[in-house]
C-alpha cells in the first residue's frame, strides 16, 4: 500500500457551498488513490510507513478540471484571426465557408497519429498548470469515421499521458459542406449512424450540440439530445453564445449536465437551469477572443444558485487558450467572478459539469487523490497573477505526476 502524508499545508478544500473551504496548518493523508484523512496538524495520524511531504505552508487544491475543450484538431486559424482584426466577424467568416468548416477540412486530412502529435503540446500545457481531468469534444470530423478518429485520439491522450479524459460526442457542431441545404438529413445521420456507432465502440461519455444561427436549430438540437438519452448518455449543449435561441431552456428540460457559453441567456430563463440542476459553464476565453460585449447573466445565476463552472474552450477558432489560470483571471476581470468562485469553477463545479462530482473536484475524504501543490500561500493568488505558473507538484490518483525539486521533502 502506498501512503503519503502532507504536512504543514494550507488547504483550499472547495467543500461546502461557497468560498474556498480554507484550512490552515492542516495535514492530509493519501492512501492508494484516495484521500483517506484530513485534519489539523496536531491531530495527524502517526504513520511511520508513509512518505512525508512537508508543504511548508504552501497551498494545496484539488486537481484542476477543464470541463469544455475542443483540443483535438489539425492546423490553426491564425489567418482568420488576421481577418477579424481587419473587421470580419466570427459569423461572417463561418458564412463564407471558413470557421469550423476550415478546421474540419484539415482534421479530416490528418491521420490519427498526426492529430495526436498536434494535440500533445496543448494537453501538456494544460497539465503543467495542474489539470488532472480534461474533457475533449469531437466535432471537427462531421462524418462517422472522422468523429470516431477524433474520439480515439482523445482516448489515446488519456492512455499515454495519465490524466483523466472525458470524451464528448459533438457530431452536431456544424453542417459539413457535403450536406449544404440539407441540415435535417445531417441530423438524421448524426442520430441514426454517427452517435450509435461511436457509442458502440465505447468512445462516448456524453453528447453535446451547438445550437446557434450558424449551426443547428433548437428542434434539431433536441433531436440529438433525445437520441443520446435513448442510449443512456448524459447531455450538454453550446447555447446562447452569439444570440438567444432558447437552447439553454430546451437542454435543461432534457436534464443537461451543463449548458455552456450563455452570454445571451435571458435572466428569466435562469430559473429553468436551477430547476434542472444544470451547471452554467462560462467560457471567458471565447468572450475575450471574439471581443464579445454581452455578459452572461452572472447576478441571476448567483441569485438562483446555479453552479458556475469555467473552462478553456480550447479550440482554434474562438478560444486558442490553453491556460486555466488565465481563464480564472479572465473570469474575475471580465465577468467579475470572485477568485473563490473562479477556483470552484475549475474544480468542484467543473466536476459537476462532467457528472463526476462524487469522485473528484474537492479535497474530501473518499475522493480521488488528485491534488496540486502551488508555490503560493493564498488561493486568491491563482486568479490574480497573469503569466506565472506556480504549480510545483501534481498528484494524480495518489501517484506523483510532476514534482519540482524545490519542495521535495
Ligand atoms: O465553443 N461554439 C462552437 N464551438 C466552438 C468554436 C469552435 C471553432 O470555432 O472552431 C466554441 O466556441
Ligand atoms: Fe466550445
Amino acid at each position: 500500500m502506498s501512503q503519503t502524508l502532507f504536512t504543514n499545508a494550507t488547504l483550499a478544500c472547495v467543500d461546502g457551498d461557497s468560498d474556498y473551504g480554507l484550512r490552515d496548518d492542516f495535514s492530509l493523508l493519501v492512501k492508494n488513490d484516495q484521500i483517506a484523512w484530513l485534519g489539523p496538524m496536531a491531530q495527524r495520524p502517526n504513520t511511520a510507513d508513509s512518505e512525508i511531504f512537508d508543504c511548508e505552508h504552501r497551498l494545496l487544491t484539488p486537481g484542476l478540471i477543464d470541463c469544455h475543450t475542443h483540443l483535438v484538431y489539425a492546423g490553426d486559424r491564425a489567418d482568420e484571426f488576421e481577418q477579424r482584426l481587419e473587421g470580419a466577424s466570427y459569423a461572417d467568416i463561418a458564412a463564407a465557408g471558413g470557421g469550423i468548416v476550415s478546421t474540419v477540412k484539415a482534421t479530416r486530412a490528418a491521420s490519427e497519429d498526426e492529430l495526436f502529435e498536434q494535440a500533445l503540446p496543448r494537453v501538456r500545457q494544460l497539465m503543467s498548470e495542474g489539470v488532472t481531468t480534461l474533457e475533449i469534444k469531437s466535432g471537427y470530423g462531421l462524418d462517422c469515421d472522422n468523429e470516431i478518429k477524433m474520439l480515439r485520439v482523445a482516448g489515446q491522450l488519456e492512455a499515454e499521458l495519465g490524466l483523466r479524459v472525458q470524451k464528448t460526442f459533438l457530431g452536431a457542431h456544424s453542417l459539413p459542406p457535403e450536406f449544404d441545404g440539407r441540415s435535417d438529413d445531417y441530423i438524421a445521420l448524426v442520430c441514426e449512424e454517427m452517435l450509435p456507432r461511436a457509442h458502440a465502440k465505447g468512445l462516448v461519455d456524453a453528447v453535446d450540440v451547438f445550437i446557434e444561427s450558424i449551426a443547428f436549430s433548437v428542434a434539431q438540437g433536441e433531436r440529438v439530445l433525445a437520441c443520446a438519452q435513448q442510449l443512456g448518455l448524459p447531455v450538454k449543449a453550446h447555447v446562447e453564445q452569439l444570440s438567444d435561441q432558447g437552447g439553454a431552456v430546451m437542454a435543461a428540460a432534457h436534464g443537461a449536465l451543463s449548458v455552456d457559453h450563455l452570454e445571451y441567456l435571458k435572466e428569466d430563463d435562469v430559473a429553468r437551469l436551477a430547476q434542472a440542476n444544470s451547471v452554467a459553464v462560462l467560457l471567458p476565453g471565447a468572450f475575450y477572443f471574439l471581443r464579445e460585449r454581452q455578459l452572461p447573466p452572472i447576478a441571476a445565476l448567483r441569485e438562483r444558485r446555479v453552479p458556475i463552472a469555467l473552462a478553456s474552450d480550447a479550440n482554434p477558432g474562438s478560444s486558442p487558450v490553453h491556460s486555466l489560470l488565465l481563464i480564472m483571471n479572465m473570469a474575475c476581470t471580465l465577468f467579475r467572478l470572485t477568485p473563490a468562485e473562479a477556483l470552484r469553477g475549475v474544480t468542484l463545479n467543473a466536476a459537476r459539469a462532467l457528472g463526476l462530482a462524487s469522485e473528484i473536484g474537492s479535497l474530501e475524504i473518499g475522493k480521488r487523490a488528485d491534488i496540486v501543490i502551488w508555490d503560493v500561500g493564498r488561493p486568491s493568488v491563482l486568479s490574480y497573477r497573469v503569466g506565472m505558473n506556480p504549480c510545483l507538484a501534481v498528484m494524480q490518483g495518489g501517484q506523483w505526476r510532476e514534482r519540482n525539486a524545490v519542495v521535495t521533502a
